[in-house]
């Protein structure tokens, strides 16, 4: 950041939508107009946006009324990687093509002192890329998953295990009813957060989480002991990277794209039916769990990342990640921030305090 005020700084949002994005857009426009009479520069659809300039200025009006809408008035994609950027030609035949240089000659063409990032790991690779190549950036992490590194939580993370909460809630009494075993399996990647959070706030019976490999016949066991203290039912809750003991995290079929995890879930449901002969039956809550308003909690998250973020854009310290740590906001070089996911400790007390209450992890704990 050069002289008093800034000029323009750009913003895009990257990889899947989480409830909050909008919140920190709000936070970064209100907080640069206000704090610094600073403009923001929104790109569309994440980095694709920055390879094609489809950018606008952001207008006050524009972010007005959008702090408790899910989504993202930027658009995103998972998919464009501007340094492999998908091209289609005339003969329909696609070619990757590296456009790192065309994004940065629209970031310079907009004058844009820097760009703010909000994204996952994916995109926080990407923003730490362009850094590399002299990108003034800054980093807000974001995602349902809540696996990144340098932040005790990401936004989008609350909302989405009170969602799980809400449906493993409703799971229970049609459970109860029809004295069955039911499966929920929810999101997380190779993170099983939103299962711990989601299965101990809803009573899961068994948490399965990708962290620990589990049994069949742990889990089995854990539901026949429920049997034979009188509970008729079972709730399973599984991380959609959960798998057993020996065996590999489940995928979708897909037509196109890169591999998705899902599907662990009514497996899981099949061999519990297999194994104990009790009727079981599985859901899965898929994007539900990337939709609707974000609680309170992400609000005031986002709000206070995106205000951080501008501050560090105007104080002239880029290339570092806004974070919560010790219940502060503050900020690590972006960096260390893309150094690696955070998982759960096995070991931690989080899982020591569902284990004391009765939870089963399908592991011999
Ligand atoms: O990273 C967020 C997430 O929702 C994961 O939990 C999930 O595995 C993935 O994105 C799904 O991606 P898509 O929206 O491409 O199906």
């Amino acid at each position: 950041m050069r002289g008093m005020a800034m000029s323009k700084i750009g913003i895009l949002t990257g990889g899947g939508d989480c409830p909050g994005l909008n919140a920190v857009i709000r936070a970064v426009v209100k907080g640069s107009l206000y704090g610094y009479g600073g403009k923001i520069i929104g790109f569309n659809n994440g980095f694709k946006g920055l390879v094609e300039n489809d950018a606008w200025l952001i207008h006050e009006e524009a972010v007005s009324g959008i702090l408790p809408r899910g989504g993202t008035i930027l658009g995103t994609t998972n998919r464009d990687n501007p340094f492999r950027f998908e091209i289609k030609g005339e003969d329909g035949r696609v070619r990757y093509e590296d456009c790192s240089r065309e994004a940065i000659r629209h970031i310079e063409r907009w004058k844009l002192e820097g760009l703010i990032v909000v994204g996952g790991d994916g995109s926080l690779a990407l923003a730490h890329r362009f850094s590399m190549m002299g990108v003034p950036v800054i980093g807000i992490p974001k995602t349902i998953d809540n696996d990144l590194l340098a932040t005790e939580v990401t936004f989008g993370f609350d909302t989405a295990a009170a969602t799980a909460t809400d449906a493993i809630d409703k799971i229970h009494t049609t459970a109860e009813s029809h004295h069955r075993a039911m499966v929920v399996e929810v999101m997380g990647r190779n993170a099983g957060w939103i299962a711990l959070q989601g299965g101990m706030a809803g009573g899961g019976d068994i948490i399965l989480i990708p962290e620990l490999p589990f049994c069949y016949e742990v889990v089995t066991a854990a539901i026949r002991r429920r049997r034979d203290r009188g509970k008729k039912f079972s709730i399973i809750v599984v991380a959609e990277g959960a798998y057993p003991e020996g065996g590999k995290p489940c995928y979708q079929e897909v037509i196109s794209g890169a591999r998705r995890l899902g599907g662990i879930g009514p497996a899981v449901a099949r061999e519990i039916e297999l194994r104990t002969a009790m009727e079981s039956r599985a859901t899965v809550l898929g994007h539900l769990q990337r939709g609707g308003t974000p609680s309170s909690f992400d609000r005031v998250l986002a709000t206070r990342f995106g205000v951080e973020a501008v501050k560090l854009a105007h104080n002239n310290r880029w290339n570092r990640m806004v974070c919560l740590q010790a219940g502060e906001i503050t900020s690590v070089p972006l960096k260390k921030a893309i150094a690696g996911t955070k998982r759960i400790n096995p070991e931690g007390r989080q899982v020591k305090a569902a284990l004391a209450v009765g939870t089963s992890f399908g592991q011999n704990l």
